[in-house]
């Protein structure tokens, strides 16, 4: 009997929780990415000293791996606002916590993990706008265009994804695959 393929397929699936993830896009990808986004970040702030505010906790693998990276002089800082339960945005949005620089005359980068509907960002703008920022851009390693709910301007996007659940380089579902080195996405 003929096979049906002579090629085989090795899928590594990632049980995480209660569903199955597969490798999306690679850590050497997303490292070149990351490098190529660094770079464009220094030739166009050279002397602009930004205050990056990276959003917790999504955004911590990839403000790592992209700060050390930047090679003009830079600040940085940390903030919080939501969680994200399961697979689906609550739609509910927590008080911002953590921004203890003045932002005021600032050129500020947010950065961000992925953007979703794009609430998340669209209300730290709302709450951004009267605190006198020079600038205020967006940097995000993934965008899902086709989820977007609020039109937001990013700046600097790493990847574009369509709208499937993503896990890893510090994405979580359900609190875990934070910690996995690629970008996983779900099995449906
Ligand atoms: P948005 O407010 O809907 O844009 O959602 C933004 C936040 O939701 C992100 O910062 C993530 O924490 C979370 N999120 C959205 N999509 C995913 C996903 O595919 N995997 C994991 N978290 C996600």
């Amino acid at each position: 009997m003929r096979p049906i393929s002579n090629v085989i397929f090795y899928i590594y699936v990632m049980r995480i929780v209660d569903q199955d993830f597969e490798v999306f896009i690679d850590k050497e990808t997303i490292k070149k990415r990351v490098e190529e986004m660094a770079a464009q970040i220094n030739a166009d702030y050279q002397e602009l000293n930004p205050l990056f505010l990276s959003i917790l906790n999504g955004a911590f693998v990839f403000t790592a791996d992209l700060f050390r990276q930047i090679t003009i002089p830079a600040e940085i800082s940390f903030i919080k606002l939501k969680s994200y339960r399961k697979m689906e945005s609550s739609g509910k949005v927590k008080e911002l916590l953590g921004l203890e620089h003045n932002i005021f005359n600032r050129n500020i980068i947010i950065v961000e993990d992925i953007v979703d509907t794009g609430k998340t960002l669209s209300h730290i703008l709302e709450e951004f706008g009267e605190l006198g920022a020079k600038s205020i851009e967006i940097l995000t390693m993934l965008h899902k265009p086709e989820a977007s709910l609020k039109p937001i301007s990013l700046k600097y996007v790493g990847f574009r994804i369509p709208n499937k659940f993503v896990v890893g380089y510090g994405l979580d579902y359900d609190g875990y695959g934070r910690n996995l080195p690629d970008l996983y996405k779900i099995v449906e």
